[in-house]
């Protein structure tokens, strides 16, 4: 089955429904400054949602191109990209949780539409918790549509709950529909969410709530339907594909990249899927009539490192002025179903040449440094260039960098500007030490690393810092498991050797609530606050807090974190005492 028959189909059952068939909305998403792009089908339809009328009626489908940044790490696995097309379907107040669990069962399995082996699907359903009841309703219309109990997973909030897309505003239970794309003869009897073979294809959401600011749920008088199916999943498991990028969207990028390097996919996986993928979205983003070009804030930012991403991974397969020729594949492939992109061609291939050649300039400007005997330390910590990076310029340039080398310089660094700061140490932030600065941002590592890790929002309760260590306190219910542990410090002393940048910003409160920055329950703050962002970008960022400062400027000036306390200070709180060594 190709693409486009799917998106013909799935726009097909859906109009048969009574659903009117709406444009792709852009990427770019006009009059909501809370979001860098189009990142779901539902975005364009928020006021809709709120009830506001839609000339179509209440019964809506499309297929929208999207943009998510947020799953960058994964990109380079089977099934995450940063462009993709999402086909949804929506109420409007009109249909509820029945109606659209029927139909999605009946699309996904009827041999008119998908014909999908009905034996390998799995869903899960809202548990329930103090904020809403366990979803009965969607469990038993599963189980009547003849979907065994063991395939029905009962799922917490983090997995089985959309939204808002802010702060406050609608958001419900849902239903999310996954695919066994394993061995078709070994379907595991039940389904586990922790398993990637398990591979969810679309996603029913019930938005039957209002959250309000306050984090209290109340029913929406208006009941609305929200669904998101992505194409590029649905397009390999159709046609009995492993992998998204063997399917028609994205193999002809791939050959052309097998073509003009001499290596194979199979040996380079992973470098041939980032360049695919970020040179497919930068296409997109170009070629989406906003004139968005490489810049240094917003879109243009993030373009800019997906172009240089790209280039940098281009570089390992050995590949140079490449950029122009992968998107004319991407421009060929999408020509007929995104006009926009055959339209902005040329607009496209300057913006992808000029970025490419100053991203060149930058390095070899780095180069210069490097070869007039700059250590591959100093062009780390004053040019920000990632010890990867020079390594492979070095190779390059036919130069041997010593690796224990520059591991021993850096220990150093750590010792000095730890001694020095010990000395001049007063006490209390404001003194601002080089000391106190690191444990303060290695406090903001800590508090995302612990959101990541034991899966649910850090409420911070306290935090302390001396010059010996930092002291953190959160709302958690139970004792942090040795494995947890471990694994927070794994990932803290990850984001630490990934050399992020620490970017302050000024926002108006609602700009920055708007971010999702985390911040204190109950805390005033003035019109407008700071933000302190750890990451390449603001959508990118590991870390983003409502915070005065101050912090280092990179991330690779704090050394080497342990945690080397976990304790309990009252029912509810835990304590972290941590150390950079
Ligand atoms: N808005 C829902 C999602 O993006 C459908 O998963």
């Amino acid at each position: 089955m190709t693409s486009n028959e799917i998106r013909q189909k799935f726009l097909g059952f859906f109009e048969k429904h009574g659903h009117a068939v709406i444009p792709s909305a852009s990427l770019i998403p006009e009059n909501d400054p809370s979001v860098l792009f189009t990142t779901a089908g539902m975005h364009p339809l928020v006021p809709y949602l709120l009830g506001e009328k839609h000339p179509l009626g209440q019964r809506l489908t499309d297929v929208q191109k999207c943009v998510r940044t947020g799953d960058i790490d994964e990109v380079g696995d089977y099934s995450h990209h940063t462009f993709f097309e999402m086909l949804g379907n929506w109420s409007l107040g009109d249909y509820f949780k029945k109606e659209v669990i029927t139909w999605s069962y009946e699309f996904l399995t009827s041999p008119e539409y998908l014909g999908l082996d009905k034996n390998r699907i799995a869903v899960s359903v809202f548990e329930g918790d103090v904020d809403a009841p366990f979803d009965s309703e969607a469990y038993e219309t599963w189980k009547n549509l003849g979907i065994s109990e063991s395939r029905i997973a009962k799922l917490p909030k983090k997995n089985n709950w959309w939204g808002p897309a802010g702060e406050a505003g609608p958001c419900g239970p849902d239903t999310e529909m996954f695919y066994w794309v394993g061995n078709p003869n070994e379907v595991p009897e039940s389904f586990n969410d922790d398993n990637d073979l398990w591979l969810e294809i679309w996603n029913d959401v019930f938005m039957q709530y209002d959250k309000s600011k306050e984090g209290v749920f109340t029913e929406l008088s208006q009941k609305n339907i929200d669904t998101g199916m992505g194409l590029e999943r649905t397009l390999a498991v159709v046609n009995g594909l492993d992998d998204n990028y063997k399917t028609e969207l994205f193999w002809p990028i791939i050959e052309s990249i097998e073509n003009s390097t001499g290596k194979k996919y199979e040996d380079e996986q992973k470098a041939m899927r980032i360049i695919a993928d970020h040179i497919k979205a930068s296409v997109f983003i170009l070629g989406d009539n906003m004139g968005v070009a490489p810049s240094n804030s917003g879109q243009g930012y993030v373009l800019r490192r997906l172009i240089r991403r790209a280039v940098r991974y281009g570089k390992q397969l050995g590949m140079i002025s490449f950029t122009g020729e992968v998107a004319k594949v991407v421009i060929e492939i999408y020509k007929d179903v995104y006009p926009e992109v055959l339209n902005n061609k040329d607009f496209i291939l300057s913006n992808l040449s000029q970025e490419e050649e100053k991203f060149e300039k930058t390095l070899e400007k780095g180069l210069k440094e490097f070869e007039k005997g700059i250590s591959p330390f100093v062009l780390f910590t004053t040019y920000g260039f990632p010890f990867e990076m020079t390594k492979e310029l070095a190779t390059e340039k036919g130069i041997k960098i010593d690796e224990n080398e520059f591991n021993e310089e850096f220990k150093k660094h750590q010792e000095l500007s730890q001694t020095s700061s010990a000395g001049m140490f007063k006490g209390g932030l404001a003194d601002a030490g080089e000391e106190t600065k690191q444990l303060h941002t290695a406090t903001h590592l800590l508090r995302q690393a612990l959101e990541n890790i034991l899966g649910e929002n850090i409420i911070q309760k306290g935090s302390n810092i001396n010059s010996e260590r930092l002291r953190f306190d959160f709302a958690f219910s139970r004792k942090v498991t040795d494995e947890e542990k471990k694994k927070v410090e794994d990932l803290v002393n990850q984001k630490i050797k990934e050399a992020l940048p620490v970017t302050r910003v000024e926002l108006s409160k609602e700009e920055a609530l708007a971010t999702g920055a985390s911040h204190t329950f109950g805390d005033k703050y003035g019109d407008i606050v700071s933000v302190y962002y750890v990451g390449d970008s603001r959508e990118t960022a590991f870390s983003k807090e409502f915070c005065g400062g101050p912090h280092v400027n990179n991330t690779n000036e704090l050394g080497v974190f342990k945690i080397v306390k976990e304790e309990a200070v009252s029912a509810g709180v835990r304590r972290i005492k941590a150390v950079l060594e």
